[in-house]
């Protein structure tokens, strides 16, 4: 079994910190949201990984995972030249992939179980296909599928305006090499892309055995802001311990599950957990709430964050309420000198500012 993770696309839902970062390497808890893909990849016993790259981000995901050996894994890179729909980069990694069966895993997908028990299903059932589920309130944005009684796929439909159940399909899949057959005869879709709910759907009709896997965990699809804050939530949740590396002075009180990297230090502040603040940051006269990610090598001073991601290298100082914000790397939100009600602003394309 070998297994093939997306890491291309666009990201255009997460500009504009897809202008300069591979949204699969966004941290979620401090972390790449690709290095719980590969720890999951390597619980399930997978050893052989293609790691589909985009021309554009390709070199920042091949420097972060490298030959994959921190995961005792070995990576092969598949450069997609245009993100022409998940079907085609099944299609673009066809040498890597051979006749092997695989786990195609979207790159920025995050599931709260992993997925070796799914994994040995399929090997033992003698199935074609075998899609992640999970019930979702509202599946009209998703791709949603229909079982029978057995857990057999019937259909698949794409953003159905009636959704005939509740079952949205999650970013990961098992395939046997009869893929290949099915993305051979299907044609792009009317937004222009190779559509692996179509190439599934071939693949019924062709006879194949395709089953439904329902997650019972939580799955996050990570591609927009608020998707991005509420992953970093579920996060710090079930994964934030206290670990206090980092020097805390005597006027600061650290509460609950923080994890304080070393060389940080926290100055006259309030922490309460769960929260992870990177290695080398400084936090002084401030207050940082629960559910917040605060990267290496960052300011806080004089400021008040809750429920945000904070990457690496950014300043944030005499800001009185930060709420639900994605801040990327090495910015700086500063509140003027003089106090005034003006705002002085510096902000790159697409960005998103809520005042
Ligand atoms: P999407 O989130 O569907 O697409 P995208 O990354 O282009 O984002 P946006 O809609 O915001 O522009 O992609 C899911 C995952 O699959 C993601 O990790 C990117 C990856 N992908 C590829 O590797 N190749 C592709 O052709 C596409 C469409 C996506």
């Amino acid at each position: 079994m070998k297994a093939l993770v997306l890491s291309g696309g666009k990201g255009t839902r997460l500009r504009p910190l897809t202008h300069t970062m591979a949204k699969q390497l966004v941290p979620v808890g401090n972390r790449p949201i690709l290095s719980y893909v590969m720890g999951h990849l390597q619980s399930a016993g997978i050893k052989e990984v293609g790691v589909v790259i985009a021309p554009e981000t390709g070199d920042e995901v091949k420097g972060y995972l490298q030959d994959g050996s921190n995961w005792n894994l070995s990576i092969t890179y598949v450069l997609q030249e245009k993100p022409k729909g998940l079907a085609h980069a099944v299609k673009t990694a066809a040498e890597f992939l051979g006749e092997s069966p695989f786990v195609m895993y979207l790159g920025d997908n995050l599931l709260g179980t992993g997925i070796a028990e799914a994994v040995q299903r399929f090997e033992k059932g003698g199935m074609d296909g075998l899609v992640f589920l999970k019930k979702v309130p509202d599946p009209r944005a998703f791709g949603v599928a229909v079982l029978d009684d057995k857990g057999q796929l019937v259909r698949l439909v794409e953003k159905p305006k009636e959704p005939p159940s509740d079952l949205a399909l999650v970013g990961v899949y098992l395939f046997s090499a009869k893929i290949h057959e099915a993305i051979a005869k299907i044609k792009p879709s009317w937004r222009g892309e190779l559509e692996i709910t179509d190439a599934i759907q071939t693949m019924m009709d062709m006879g194949c055995k395709v089953e439904g896997e329902v997650l019972q965990g939580w799955w996050l699809d990570t591609g927009k802001k608020d998707d991005i804050l509420q992953a970093n939530a579920v996060v710090l949740d079930e994964y934030a311990a206290r670990n206090i590396e980092g020097a805390v002075d005597e006027g600061s009180t650290i509460e609950g599950r923080v994890d304080l990297g070393a060389g940080a230090s926290v100055i006259r502040s309030v922490i309460r957990g769960p929260v992870m603040i990177g290695s080398n940051a400084r936090i002084v006269d401030s207050f940082i709430g629960p559910f917040t990610s605060i990267g290496d090598d960052t300011i806080i001073q004089d400021s008040v964050i809750q429920h945000s991601v904070i990457l690496e290298g950014a300043q944030v100082r005499g800001v009185k309420r930060v709420e639900d914000s994605l801040i990327g790397r090495n910015t700086r939100v500063v509140r003027g000198e003089n106090h005034s009600d003006a705002l002085r602003l510096m902000i790159g394309d697409h960005c998103q500012v809520e005042v």
